[in-house]
């Protein structure tokens, strides 16, 4: 099977969603965060304090072009700030069916409140970076994505099952 890339905003269930899936439909599963961070044997928020966000985002580049030579039959989870280049946009969709997974600023909000590992929520108005996070990128998303999958008040067995049926309904 092709491989099926999740992307959408921090807290929305990428990584959750996305390692239940590669279960379901015996595929692997890899998260560009997790193999940026042992790549360079760092933190992602150590990368952002010794070289600011420019490098983190260099690095998401150069592993989307790696994975386009040495990733197949994979579910990807990708950084909720990854889409908005577009060069990875388009580097996203030849990797194979991007989905996006999105979710309402409060539901995001509650996933992502008392999280100090995320460098881009690092703000005294939480509320306010989320809503101007979220502003700037939704258009971004649903220009990268094959199909938008609400997750607000839907189970993680609900948003699978509808991920499956969509998928198979494109095959
Ligand atoms: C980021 C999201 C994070 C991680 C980094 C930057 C962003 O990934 O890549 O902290 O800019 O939205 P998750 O979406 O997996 O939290």
């Amino acid at each position: 099977m092709e491989n099926v890339i999740l992307i959408g905003f921090m807290g929305a269930g990428k990584t959750t969603v996305g390692k239940l899936l590669a279960k379901e439909l015996q595929m692997s599963f890899l998260d560009t965060d997790e193999r940026i961070e042992v790549e360079q044997g760092r933190s992602i928020p150590e990368i952002f304090a010794t070289d600011g966000e420019q490098c983190f985002r260099d690095l998401e580049t150069e592993l989307l072009k790696k994975m386009q030579e040495d990733t197949k039959n994979s579910v990807i989870s990708v950084g909720g700030g990854l889409p908005v280049r577009e060069e990875n946009r388009e580097l996203l969709r030849k990797l194979g069916t991007v989905i996006y997974l999105s979710a309402s600023k409060e539901t995001i909000l509650s996933r992502v409140k008392n999280d100090g590992t995320r460098p881009m929520l690092n703000s005294d108005d939480l509320e306010a970076r989320v809503e101007k996070l979220m502003h700037d990128r939704e258009r971004l998303y649903k220009a990268a994505a094959h199909l938008d999958i609400r997750t607000d008040e839907r189970s993680v067995a609900r948003v699978l099952q509808i991920i499956r049926q969509e998928l198979f309904k494109a095959q």
